[in-house]
């Protein structure tokens, strides 16, 4: 309906229309009013943020079911940076007042105490407050620790502007100590466990992961270009274990970036597309080691993420299986009834849009076995290779994504009411808004859609040639405490040592295996630190004069929680 209202009011006549055409009025149309939108949740004087404080973004003015009074760091952290790109990129040269009310205003949020510590404690980590800038008290999925990555994120590009333009007081003595006490944190726990982004899973995130690379990585540079130059090394390390742990989420069986190393679902989450976009740097080409929107993981990731909802929304019904659908989370997702999401599919096509934008850049597409079912949906017989962008093969395949990326932004037309607000999903039945009018997150994805399309270019973050270390880091990730009890009596001069599967353990090796305590004979004891929500397997060994004897088979066997700890109590075989 709305479409046929947009190109009706643009001049044209009939009611079929290109696709193309169509996702262009929509365009038209949406733009102006994303970006009052947005606007309009920012306080003191957005006219809908009434009680915001200067610089404090509400997540939606919706009061009841949901209450999205307040402001997350999450979402105010990615409005700043679309307003700080544009602000930078020079499309909006009057946004500069916002930006100074938000570093402010976080300047603010970051010393205040609250459920998650204070600012020393872990308070960074806290997600959400009241809009007046002080602690929200009540229950909530606590730590979310994406929150100081993105906030830090944002509040770098500024600098790195401010510094191209000349002003490093400012960066120096202003921003840099906000922005060191975010990475700082990052740096010190990011392999703990966090809330996903949508704040119900504690374990190990994709996103979290990635944006916490991305902070650090910024980071890092921006410190070496101001002269504070005792965190560099710091933060470069945390980076390469970030990096490390990074891969970790990839399943190569299946073809798929898994969201979350706990929650028991299928792993298929917008997570890992919003983690793309939100850490695209075109001058990494297609680098899968940052997952680059256009490297192969992510554009596989990409189809396996998409075909998840193909069946499971009644408006994806009867779309071909290679045309755009809508998408939501996750598809496991009961929340309201578990629905497509605005900034869900807008982000798929901004993925495809930084993809286009990168292929041009770099001058070809390679196909690799990986990323060969998703070309696949655009040419049924490409085979793995590199296409230059002189060939008629790269000139289709490209059109095919343009049209298909076309394809996510024409469904969120369709299912934008007519005066064009966003709320935060539409209905899988009947397509009409609902949860959270007016989400600002919303407005912010579908600006940031747009200008992907149109070509904008955000700033380089430093993503290109990072090499990921050969071993990850001991450890990597989130941690449980074990103790391992087992009775054994033992002759004069033998010892009970423990191996199993994991790094922890000392990977089955004999010769290296960790030694226990005889301390309470014969009851032998170790504490050990070992890799959270993970099936492991060990044995205990006796060591006399160097001979080694095992314990019988099976090996034993233990599934370690999200958090806590666990004690075995064994005995010897
Ligand atoms: C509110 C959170 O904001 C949302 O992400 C979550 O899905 C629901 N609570 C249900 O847990
Ligand atoms: C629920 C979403 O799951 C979460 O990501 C977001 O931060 C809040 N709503 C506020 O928009």
């Amino acid at each position: 309906m709305r479409v046929i209202q947009f190109t009706a009011a643009l001049g044209f006549v009939g009611t079929v229309f290109s696709q193309s055409s169509t996702v262009d009025s929509f365009i038209a149309a949406e733009s102006p009013i994303a970006k009052a939108g947005l606007l309009a949740n920012i306080g003191p004087s957005g006219s809908k943020s009434a009680g915001a404080k200067a610089g404090v973004v509400i997540a939606s003015p919706s009061t009841v079911n949901p209450n999205y009074l307040y402001t997350w760091i999450r979402d105010s952290s990615l409005v700043f940076k679309t307003i700080i790109d544009q602000y930078t990129l020079g499309t909006d040269s009057s946004l500069r007042g916002q930006i100074d009310n938000f570093i402010n205003a976080e300047s603010i949020i970051q010393q205040v105490s609250n459920p998650s510590g204070t600012i020393s404690t872990g308070g960074l980590g806290e997600p959400k407050f009241n809009i007046d800038e002080t602690a929200f008290t009540g229950s909530w999925g606590r730590p979310q620790r994406d929150g100081p990555a993105l906030r830090s994120t944002a509040m770098i590009t500024f600098a790195n502007w401010l510094l191209d333009n000349n002003n490093s007081t400012f960066v120096t003595n202003t921003l840099w100590p906000i922005i060191k006490l975010d990475l700082d944190y990052v740096a010190n726990s990011w392999n703990q466990t966090s809330f996903d982004l949508w704040e119900e899973i504690s374990s190990s995130s994709f996103f979290t992961t990635a944006v916490q690379h991305r902070s650090l990585r910024e980071g890092s540079a921006l410190a070496t270009r101001i002269g504070q130059t005792s965190v560099v090394s710091g933060y470069n390390t945390q980076a390469d274990n970030v990096l490390c742990f990074l891969q970790s989420y990839w399943n190569p069986s299946a073809g798929y970036v898994t969201a979350n190393t706990g929650g028991g679902r299928s792993g298929k989450d917008s997570n890992t597309i919003l983690a793309s976009i939100h850490t695209w740097d075109i001058a990494a080409g297609c680098d899968a080691a940052t997952f680059q929107p256009c490297s192969d993981k992510a554009l596989s990731n990409l189809k396996v993420y998409v075909d998840s909802f193909r069946s499971i929304y009644p408006i994806n019904s009867g779309i071909a299986s290679t045309s755009a659908v809508a998408t939501g989370r996750y598809p496991e997702d009961v929340y309201f009834n578990g629905n497509p999401w605005y900034l869900c599919t807008l982000a798929v096509a901004e993925q495809l849009y930084d993809a286009l934008l990168t292929w041009n850049s770099v001058g070809s597409i390679t196909v690799t076995s990986t990323s060969l079912p998703f070309f696949q949906q655009f040419s049924s017989s490409i085979t793995a290779g590199t296409y230059a962008s002189s060939t008629s093969t790269y000139s289709t395949l490209t059109a095919a994504i343009k049209t298909y990326a076309d394809g996510f932004v024409a469904i969120v037309a369709k299912y934008t009411p007519s005066a064009g607000g966003l709320a935060e999903q539409f209905d899988k039945s009947s397509g009409a808004a609902l949860s959270a009018a007016d989400l600002t997150w919303s407005y912010a994805s579908a600006l940031t859609a747009f200008g992907a399309r149109a070509g904008v270019i955000t700033a380089s973050w430093g993503a290109k040639g990072v090499k990921v270390p050969t071993t990850c880091a001991p450890n990597a990730g989130p941690t449980v405490t074990a103790t391992f009890n087992v009775q054994a009596t033992t002759q004069l001069g033998e010892n009970i040592y423990i191996t199993g599967s994991v790094g922890a353990l000392q990977n089955w090796s004999p010769d290296n295996a960790l030694l226990l305590s005889s301390a309470n004979y014969p009851t032998w004891s170790l504490n050990v630190t070992l890799p959270a929500s993970t099936s492991i397997e060990y044995k205990y060994i006796r060591k006399l004069y160097g001979q080694v004897t095992w314990e019988s088979d099976p090996n034993n066997q233990v599934t370690t929680p999200a958090s806590g700890g666990i004690v075995q109590n064994d005995t010897w075989r």
